[in-house]
């Protein structure tokens, strides 16, 4: 039987453990496993784990982050921004599971914590994910309104409540990642297929009624790796942190493609 071993520079190892030293009167203490890794250095990854008293910190994953790289550690490196689950950008792996560090209860762990980068993306550093080229698949959709026709007279493009209704599930997506980086075909095919958020969002300015461009949507969207590769696997839908469903979206489009045919 064929053996494989891995890169010596592909293995994580254990790192530093950092005890709680200010700690409350009767201290609350939850150890935080975290995945480090620097392009400054020649090392490879490690899980260094942190002691907080969670006395001493709010009750989101993101609020142990802030109090570890306030009190602890500040060359601990991730990104955040609103602290409400609106701008996205604390998506991470916690516990196993792509989600938002600001809206994951510390309390919802047992155990340790376990916190990594979204999974098979390239790491900037510690907890930053590379998403360059989800980014630029997001352009590549075209996300905004295209019309053809000439501008009503008042200058708006007016929309019934039950065209606006159409867009419900579509447009609350705060482009995450954390549904394209949990789909296996993303992780595999992530430079050629669009993964679950952006054919959500492709599908978003599909189903607008005040758009026009339909035709050519679909037509750059009508491709073995583009959209074909979702295998409707469902990860996607699970994992989302906004419980949204993109493999209902992509199921949409396909019908669509049939429907034309
Ligand atoms: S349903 Fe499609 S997009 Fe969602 S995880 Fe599965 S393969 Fe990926
Ligand atoms: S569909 Fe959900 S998981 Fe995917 S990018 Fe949008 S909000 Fe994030
Ligand atoms: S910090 Fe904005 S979604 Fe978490």
């Amino acid at each position: 039987m064929a053996e494989f071993a891995l890169p010596r520079n592909s293995k994580i190892r254990e790192g530093k453990t950092h005890r709680a030293e200010n700690v409350s009167e009767k201290p609350n203490i939850k150890h935080f496993s975290i995945y480090r890794w620097s392009p400054d250095d020649a090392e490879n990854p490690r899980m260094d784990t942190y002691e907080v008293d969670l006395n001493l910190c709010g009750p989101m994953v993101l609020d142990a982050l802030i109090y570890i790289k306030d009190h602890v550690d500040s060359s601990l490196t991730f990104r955040r921004s609103c602290r409400e689950g609106i701008c996205g950008s604390c998506a991470m792996n916690i516990d196993g599971t792509n989600t938002l560090a600001c809206t994951k209860s510390i309390e919802d762990v047992s155990g340790n914590v376990r916190i990594t980068p979204l999974p098979h993306m390239h790491v900037i550093k510690d907890l930053v994910p590379d998403l360059n080229n989800f980014y630029a698949q997001y352009a590549s959709i075209e996300p905004w309104i295209q019309t053809y026709s000439a501008a009503p007279a008042n200058g708006e493009r007016l929309q019934s409540p039950e065209d606006r209704a159409k867009l419900d599930g579509t447009d609350e997506c705060i482009l995450c990642a954390c549904c394209s980086t949990s789909c296996p075909s993303y992780w595999w095919n992530g430079d050629r297929y669009l993964g679950p958020a952006i054919l959500l969002q492709a599908y978003r300015w599909i189903a607008d009624s005040r758009d026009e461009a339909t035709g050519e949507r679909l037509d750059n969207l009508e491709d073995s790796y583009k959209l074909y590769r979702c295998h409707t696997i469902m990860n996607c839908t699970k994992t989302c942190p906004k419980g949204l469903n993109p493999a209902k979206a992509i199921g949409k489009i396909k019908e669509l493609l049939i429907q034309r045919q």
